[in-house]
């Protein structure tokens, strides 16, 4: 089969012949592979770099993908395994990793939102479950998975949402896209602290896409503002745009009841995922979450990877 093959955690994968994997359980089967979102933790992961790589090589980048199975009935499905990824024609898939697609879905669309929406789909439904009303921040608003998860926040019942970000062109777009208030992160740390103190210190909880320095400076902002400090604030930490460490004085966690935890793999087991999946699908196909695909030849994989993403868009390769 073609594949995308990454033989060096230093280059882009090489779009060249591979072996097609082979099923080796009663719950595996190969399916033809239609279209492949490029999501952040594709990239980390072939450079050998996410928490869950092995070091292992070559490998066939890729987490999840649409496809089609041999009966014909398309599928959105995770990959198999470290190595196993879905940049390729074809792909192994374990069924119980898998679901059914309604018949008329947009497979780019699919390709391109999942993994970005799941992040806060799971994470304010399996790990900080939001009450109606209730209020949150997404910090890292500008970004796909920001910009879905204020729309998910919405759709999941949130009252007030405020949508952090660098980008003010795409936080223009945030308002559009449900959030009530905006707050721009600046270079200037006292300033982004005011306007975060000023407008989110009351939320409930944080989705925080960025860590590093612009988290280790909200969270003490938002703390000093807060009216009652010992009112919960569910801290969810998702993704790590920003740095991988914050430094947090231990004064933060004694003088406030602020509960930090993440959310991905490992803290959602895979039948959190699984249970999950179906019902953003069907917001997903139902449009309510915002979209750009942007579709790109398989082929075209080396060229497509060292190009910077444009905001908004997520690259979905099709075989
Ligand atoms: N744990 C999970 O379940 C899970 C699932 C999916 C994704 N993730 C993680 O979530 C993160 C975002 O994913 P994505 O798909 O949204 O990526 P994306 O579409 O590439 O968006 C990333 C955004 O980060 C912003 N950014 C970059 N550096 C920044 C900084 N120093 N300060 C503030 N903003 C910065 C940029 O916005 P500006 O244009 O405003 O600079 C960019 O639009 C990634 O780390 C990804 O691995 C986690």
């Amino acid at each position: 089969m073609n594949a995308a093959v990454v033989t060096s955690f230093d280059e882009p994968p090489h779009y060249q012949q591979f072996d097609a994997p082979q099923p080796g359980t009663e719950h595996e089967l190969l399916v033809e592979v239609l279209a492949v979102g490029l999501h952040p933790r594709v990239r980390t992961g072939a450079r050998g770099a996410h928490y869950t790589s092995t070091g292992a090589l070559p490998l066939i980048p890729g987490i999840d993908a649409v496809g089609q199975r041999p009966d014909g009935k398309r599928i959105y499905f995770m990959a198999a395994g470290d190595t196993n990824g879905t940049m390729a024609d074809q792909a192994l898939v374990d069924e119980r990793r898998a679901i059914e697609l309604p018949d008329d879905v947009d497979v780019t669309r699919v390709a391109a939102a999942m993994n970005p929406a799941m992040s806060s789909w799971v994470a304010l439904r399996r790990r900080v479950p939001l009450k109606p009303d209730q209020s949150v921040l997404v910090l890292g608003a500008t970004g796909n998975a920001g910009s879905m998860a204020v729309q998910v926040a919405k759709r999941l019942g949130a009252g007030r949402v405020i949508g952090a970000g660098r980008d003010p062109g795409r936080l223009q777009t945030l308002t559009s896209l449900g959030a009530d208030e905006v707050v721009r992160l600046t270079d200037d740390a006292a300033a982004t602290a005011g306007a975060l103190a000023t407008a989110a210190a009351e939320v409930d909880i944080v989705v925080d896409y960025l860590w590093g320095a612009p988290a280790g400076h909200a969270i003490p902002a938002l703390l000093t503002a807060r009216q009652d400090r010992s009112r919960a604030l569910d801290w969810i930490q998702i993704g790590a745009i920003a740095g991988p460490t914050i430094e947090l004085p231990s004064v933060a966690l004694r003088s406030a009841n602020l509960r930090i935890q993440g959310s991905g793999q490992g803290s959602v087991s895979p039948a959190g995922y699984r249970a999950e999946l179906p019902s953003l699908i069907d917001e997903i196909a139902a449009g309510t979450i915002a979209v750009t695909p942007k579709p790109v030849p398989l082929s075209e994989v080396e060229r497509i990877w060292s190009q910077p993403d444009v905001p908004g868009e997520r690259i979905v390769l099709v075989p």
